[in-house]
């Protein structure tokens, strides 16, 4: 299994802090954020760890992180030029996926659980998280039937769908490079994630999970805030970096 930590972009939402930085380099109580989605994957046994990282922050990653010897892991970095959207990391990461199934985190989720039993037991097809949420607008959202089996996906619909948004952890077969390939750009510009959802949901391939603990994307500052809180009074002792 292979790792990747989606860092890239530019976090308008949080001008003037990322200004000068990237997002998820940003404080998290008292760890750069990246450190938490980073513990997620090292938690679960993930030994290679591609980090895909903007031009102009590339410089302050690899000071950060480095080979990633510290951790016990190697760290690869790519460049994304453009934020084109979160299916073009596996584009990126064509080379480094070389046939292997793949795990991406996005650099700004905190999750409070652990996923390495799903990430140890994956054989195939894709596995992503859903969480109930009170502002779905803001995600991806998947519909469910009776029987809790996913049945629609779409990226922040516009009229309700349902309460469950999924998270920024997902778990592919290395099918998921081609799939990529196959994206068009969306209305906003993106070639979206949630394409390679329907890819996989279309086969009846795609597992959707539930997340127990807390999950925080921490993009706009109210749930960077809620993010700090939740790293001070629930996550310290679970941290391995
Ligand atoms: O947080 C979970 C949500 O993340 C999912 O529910 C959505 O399906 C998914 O599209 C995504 O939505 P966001 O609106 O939060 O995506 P955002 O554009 O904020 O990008 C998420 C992270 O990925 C962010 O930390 C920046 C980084 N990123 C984003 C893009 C579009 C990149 O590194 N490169 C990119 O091209």
């Amino acid at each position: 299994m292979r790792g990747i930590i989606l860092s890239g972009g530019s976090a308008t939402r949080l001008r003037p802090c990322t200004k000068i930085t990237s997002k998820q380099l940003l404080p998290v109580y008292n760890r750069p954020m990246i450190y938490y989605p980073l513990n997620t994957l090292i938690k679960a046994g993930i030994k290679e760890i591609l980090v895909i990282v903007a031009p102009e922050r590339a410089g302050d990653y690899l000071n950060l992180l480095g080979s990633g010897r510290e951790f016990g892991v190697k760290f690869t970095y790519e460049i994304q030029d453009k934020p084109r959207g979160l299916a073009d990391a596996f584009i990126i990461g064509e080379n480094f996926i070389d046939n292997e199934s793949v795990t991406m985190i996005l650099g700004d989720n905190i999750f409070e659980d652990d996923f390495s039993e799903d990430i140890k037991n994956f054989r195939g097809g894709a596995k992503v998280f859903a969480k109930k949420v009170p502002d779905p607008e803001r995600f991806g959202v998947v519909k469910f039937d009776e029987n809790m089996r996913a049945v629609r996906i779409e990226e922040k619909p516009k009229e309700w769908l349902s309460d469950f948004a999924l998270t920024g952890l997902y778990i592919y077969d290395s099918r998921v490079v081609e799939a990529a390939k196959e994206v068009k750009p969306s209305a906003r510009g993106e070639i979206e994630i949630t394409e390679l959802h329907n890819w996989y949901l279309s086969k009846g391939e795609l597992e959707v999970a539930q997340v127990k603990g807390e999950w925080i994307d921490a993009g706009t500052f109210d749930s960077l805030l809620a993010a700090q809180v939740l790293a001070k009074e629930k996550l310290q002792e679970k941290l391995i970096i």
